[in-house]
């Protein structure tokens, strides 16, 4: 599946502007700078088919990307993040909300942690969203270069017992960092 690499097919602005529901189809969602673009470049092995930035708020669209003949790779724009024009926000949010619960095609969310924060208010909205869609998501805990092993573990510790409340979440994590490849041949086999 992944020996192909991955094409950019389009961004989407508007849920009138979605592929056709015909693919096997993952999403990755998560707070604005959690790795999202990163990660869908690790997945692929490319280094900027998702364009990625230090700055929150980098992807504003919903974009599809291909994997072979069978699958999409969806990377969402963040959440939680306030920083730019509120009704610019509010667009992108509903936007993301309308996917996340409406999109027939959706087999899997993947959500995305920073190991450093573990799980915050938005993320719960999202999984409960998520949980009244029947959409099952499985949460990926990004960036784990960047914390010790110790604290690694406390953070393990309280996603786990945070995903326990949430009937569609799968209680396995995958614990990831694109800038190291850990956990990426995990992910790869979950999709
Ligand atoms: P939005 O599109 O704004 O929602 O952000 P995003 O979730 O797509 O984040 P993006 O992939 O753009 O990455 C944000 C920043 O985090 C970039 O500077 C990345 O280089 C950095 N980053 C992403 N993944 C990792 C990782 O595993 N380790 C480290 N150290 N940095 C990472
Ligand atoms: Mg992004």
């Amino acid at each position: 599946l992944f020996a192909t690499g991955g094409e950019f097919l389009k961004g989407v602005v508007a849920m009138s502007g979605m592929p056709p529901s015909d693919r096997t189809e993952v999403c990755f969602a998560g707070r604005s700078n959690v790795g999202k673009s990163t990660l869908i470049n690790a997945l692929t092995g490319r280094k900027a088919l998702a364009r990625a930035s230090n700055t929150p708020g980098r992807t504003q669209e919903i974009n599809f990307f291909t994997l072979a003949d069978s699958h999409y790779l969806v990377d969402l724009p963040g959440y939680g993040y306030a920083n730019a024009p509120v009704a610019v926000v509010a667009k992108w949010q509903a936007l993301l909300k309308a996917y996340l619960s409406g999109r027939p095609s959706l087999r899997r969310a993947f959500v995305l942690i920073d190991a450093r924060h573990g799980v915050k208010a938005v993320d719960e909205e999202i999984m409960t969203l998520l949980d009244r869609s029947a959409v099952p998501f499985q949460t990926v805990l990004t960036k784990a270069d960047k914390v010790k092993e110790e604290a690694r573990e406390e953070s393990l510790d309280r996603t786990r017992a945070a995903l326990a409340r949430h009937p569609a979440a799968y209680p396995e994590l995958i614990v990831t960092s694109s800038e190291k490849g850990w956990g990426i041949p995990t992910l790869r086999s979950a999709i």
